[in-house]
């Protein structure tokens, strides 16, 4: 099935997000988010969409950090770099009653040598739209771009987040593993 072209072009294939292992995380999918997965009308949950611009996409990420004023060339032409380039699956919760996007996380993939040629995720831009959060929103969009790590073979997913979040996470069932739990980083001058 060739992928739609257009406003409506996804990033990635979204049958990929069809028949996740949602039995394995039942313990902490509470009944909102059962429901959202089997069909509240309102909400979808799907890959990124080229028309995703024209839905506040950029908004919402402003809403997690500096975004800067992209322009919709911009927003294609790196939508079209992620498409080639494979490994993002970028993954949204649009409102579809009001064509809103609303929620936002990408799970980036890597290809390694180690781990027999793995393949490693990282979870990045968890965002949920601040009039939205609090109705378990991000715990769905999280699960479910793990969930769909785990079912394109990754060996593990990590993320970095501010020590407020730990918990949150950890109720999706990410842990710091002792002695192996540290972020660092190098920031580069005159690039935001
Ligand atoms: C973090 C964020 C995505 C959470 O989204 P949300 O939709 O409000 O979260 P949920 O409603 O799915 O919360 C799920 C659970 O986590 C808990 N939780 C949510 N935010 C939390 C926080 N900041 N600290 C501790 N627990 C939190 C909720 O109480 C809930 O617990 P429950 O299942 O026992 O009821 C949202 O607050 C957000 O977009 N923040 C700004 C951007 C950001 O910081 N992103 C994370 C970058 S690492």
């Amino acid at each position: 099935m060739g992928a739609p072209k257009g406003q409506a072009e996804y990033l990635f294939n979204p049958s990929l997000l069809k028949n996740l292992e949602w039995n394995d995380v039942r313990n902490c999918v509470n009944p909102f988010i059962t429901n959202e997965s089997t069909g509240e009308s309102w909400l979808i949950v799907r890959p990124l969409q080229l028309g995703d611009y024209a839905k506040g996409f950029t908004q919402l990420l402003s809403q997690l950090t500096s975004v800067g004023n992209i322009s919709k060339p911009q927003f294609d032409s790196q939508f079209y770099a992620m498409q080639r380039s494979g490994g993002y699956y970028v993954t949204v919760i649009e409102d579809t009653r009001k064509g809103e996007i609303i929620g936002a996380a990408t799970l980036i993939t890597e290809l390694k040598f180690i781990h027999d040629c793995g393949l490693r995720a990282r979870l990045e831009d968890v965002v949920v739209n601040n009039t939205y959060r609090g109705k378990q929103l991000g715990k769905l969009i999280v699960l479910t771009v793990s969930l769909l790590a785990k079912k394109l073979g990754c060996y593990k997913m990590s993320l970095d987040c501010k020590d407020s979040l730990i918990p949150f996470y950890k109720a999706i069932g990410y842990k710091c593993e002792p002695g192996n739990c540290n972020s660092m980083v190098i920031r580069y001058e005159g690039v935001s």
